[in-house]
This record gives C-alpha cells, structure tokens and sequence, in this order.
C-alpha cells in the first residue's frame, strides 16, 4: 500500500511516498481502507520531534513512530477474531493518537474502541476532521468548563480545529457572546460560525481589555496564567487545552495556588480521545456543528499540508483525502 513514512525528525522534506506492507488486524481491531485523515498537532511536533517529550516518548534520536496521521474516516474491510462492534463494509472515523497513529496511509489497524460509525450524512473528508479536535473542544467546554447557556465565552485560537468546532458547539447549547482571537484572515469565517466579536491577536491583546470572560478556552496558552486572570469574571474558569510547555506548566502549578485564594478556577483538558464522538454525531446529524475544512489535499501533499499546518496559515482542518475516497 502507499504510505507516507517518517524516517527520521526534521522538516517536511523527511516525509516520503512509498510503497510499505498492507497491516494486517490483531483479534481486536479491524483493517480499515482509509478514505480521509486530517493533519494535527501531533503530526507537525511528531515530524520535527520537538517539544522535547516528543522524543522521549517516541524515540530520542529517530522516531519509533513512522506513519504519522492521528484522525482517520474510511470503511472496515477486514474485522478480527475478537471484534464485535463493526463488520466489513461499515464506514467509520475516529482519532488513533493512542494505538500507534498510521493514517497517512491507504490501510491502517485500529482496535475497535477507538472507532465510532459514521453518520450516512456525514462525508469522509468531514469525519476525519472531526475527532481530535473535536473530542479537545466538547471536553474543554463541557467536563472542565462546565460552560451555561447565557455565559461569555473567549476562545483563543478560535480560527484552528479545535476553536471552530468550539465556537459551533458553544453556539448549539445556548452561548451566544462568543469572543474569538485569531489572525486577521480568520475573522469572517469565524464569524459566519457564531462568533459575536472577534479580535485578531497581531492588533490587540484580549488580556489587556476591561472586558472579563466566564469562561476562556485556551488552545495557545502563550501568556503569563497572571494576565489570563485578570479577564476572567470572579467565578470565571480559564480551560487550556494546550500551547506553550512553559506556560502550560506555570498554568498547572500556580493555577492550584488560585484556585486557593479565589474562586477563579483553571484547568487542563486531559484528552480522552473518541470518548464523545455519539455526541458529535447528533449534533452533526441536527445540523448544529460543521466543520471548517482547508483542502482536501492527496496523499502526496501531506508533507506540504503539515508544513503549511504548522505556519499557521490552516483555517479550521487540514484533510486529506485518499483516491479510493472517490468510490464512494
Ligand atoms: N490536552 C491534550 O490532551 C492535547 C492533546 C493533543 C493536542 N493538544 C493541543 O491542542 C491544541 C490544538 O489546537 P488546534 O488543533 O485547534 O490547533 P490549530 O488548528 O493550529 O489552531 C490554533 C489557532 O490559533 C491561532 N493562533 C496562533 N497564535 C495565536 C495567538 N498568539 N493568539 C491567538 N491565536 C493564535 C492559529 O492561527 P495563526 O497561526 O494563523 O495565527 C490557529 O488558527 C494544541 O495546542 C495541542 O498542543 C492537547
């Protein structure tokens, strides 16, 4: 099968097009032809094997993972001895961060509980944009903010993949002063999904405002955990889903110490992956929740299509899609 293969950590040009072995399933996972992925933060820290704990969990000096691709939609062909949740031919999606990645390939294994069926409305090339970020975004908002209709909601980074399917899930439960911070190019689409006000980060720093914010959801976490409390309202909640490793830390240890002296609380999403995707099928399904997708791109171009990901010049998902995506 064709595959994109990750050989050893640098830029985009260490990802090459080959020709590797088909996978074939243990008894409790299933061979999945796949129809579409989508490009993460995983694959651009995965590829360069920076931060620094990339390497320690997956390789110091050459990468033990080689497929890289954490969010996949396709159809099961084959099921193992052991599977009773799916058969051949069933269309399925889900994030595969935690049972070895591979999605940047025409066939990948995945263990059956790390996949969910695709709705019949709901195309490949959407499924796959729609895991990773989306299961970061419903768990940011939902399990640590624990976020009411009627609140005012910030997100930062609200033009990425997890901020565009957080603006649309807020929107579906009743938030609507939804504030969203990205780069100039992003405002519009990040209006046309329900942001109310938008503010492009390069002119003005949301912190230094005398607007405060219920709750802020946070996939950059690039300041001081001291600025962010300064907007958020006395029970406000500040939710980092992730960013920068040292701010991630002073928001993790000085966050406790907040949390102490007032009732402002911050908390970090520790993702489950795939643990909400029936809930993202009904709200896709009622036409709540699309996701924004950049491309679909082939198979040949994820190298570009990572490069291009992590400059930040992405709206909403980056996906690609396979040829056999056109069979269907
Ligand atoms: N918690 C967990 O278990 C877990 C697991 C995996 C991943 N993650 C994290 O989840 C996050 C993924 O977010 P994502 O997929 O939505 O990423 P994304 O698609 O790259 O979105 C981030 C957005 O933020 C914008 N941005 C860049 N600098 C900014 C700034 N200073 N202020 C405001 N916005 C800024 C980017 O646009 P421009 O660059 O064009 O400005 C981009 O639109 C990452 O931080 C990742 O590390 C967490």
């Amino acid at each position: 099968m064709k595959a994109i293969v990750l050989t050893k950590y640098g830029q985009s040009d260490v990802l090459q097009l080959k020709e590797v072995e088909k996978p074939t399933p243990k008894d409790n996972e299933v061979l999945v032809k796949v129809h579409a992925a989508s490009v993460n933060d995983w694959d651009w820290c995965l590829m360069r094997g920076t931060p620094f704990y990339i390497r320690l969990l997956c390789g110091f000096l050459k990468p033990k993972i080689q497929i890289l691709g954490a969010e996949i939609a396709g159809r099961v062909e084959v099921v193992g001895g052991n599977v009773t949740k799916f058969q051949p031919g069933d269309a399925v999606y889900g994030d595969v961060s935690e049972c070895g990645f591979g999605g940047f390939a025409e066939y990948v294994c995945v263990p059956e509980n790390a996949l969910a069926m695709k709705p019949d409305s709901m195309t490949f090339v959407e499924a796959a944009a729609i895991p990773h970020a989306a299961m970061l975004a419903v768990q940011g908002l939902y399990d640590q903010g624990q976020i009411q209709p009627g609140q005012k909601l910030l997100i930062n980074g609200a033009g990425g993949g997890v901020g565009t399917l957080g603006v649309q899930i807020a929107k579906s439960m009743g938030v609507v002063e939804i504030t969203g911070v990205d780069s100039s190019s992003k405002l519009d689409m990040m209006r046309s999904i329900g942001c109310v006000q938008t503010i492009d980060y390069t002119q003005k720093d949301f912190t230094q405002n005398k607007q405060c914010y219920d709750l802020i959801l946070d996939t950059k976490t690039n300041r001081s955990i001291f600025k962010y409390m300064g907007v958020l309202s006395p029970h406000g909640k500040y939710v980092t889903v992730g960013g920068s490793t040292p701010q991630l830390f002073q928001a993790l240890f000085l966050g406790a110490i907040i949390g102490l002296f007032s009732k402002k609380r911050v908390c970090l999403v520790n993702l489950k992956p795939n643990k909400d995707l029936d809930y993202m099928n009904e709200l896709f399904s009622s036409g709540k929740v699309k996701p924004m997708i950049d491309g679909p791109y082939q198979l040949s171009e994820v190298p570009e299509a990572i490069q291009y990901f992590g400059e930040g010049k992405h709206k909403g998902k980056v996906v690609i899609t396979l040829e056999h995506n056109k069979e269907t």
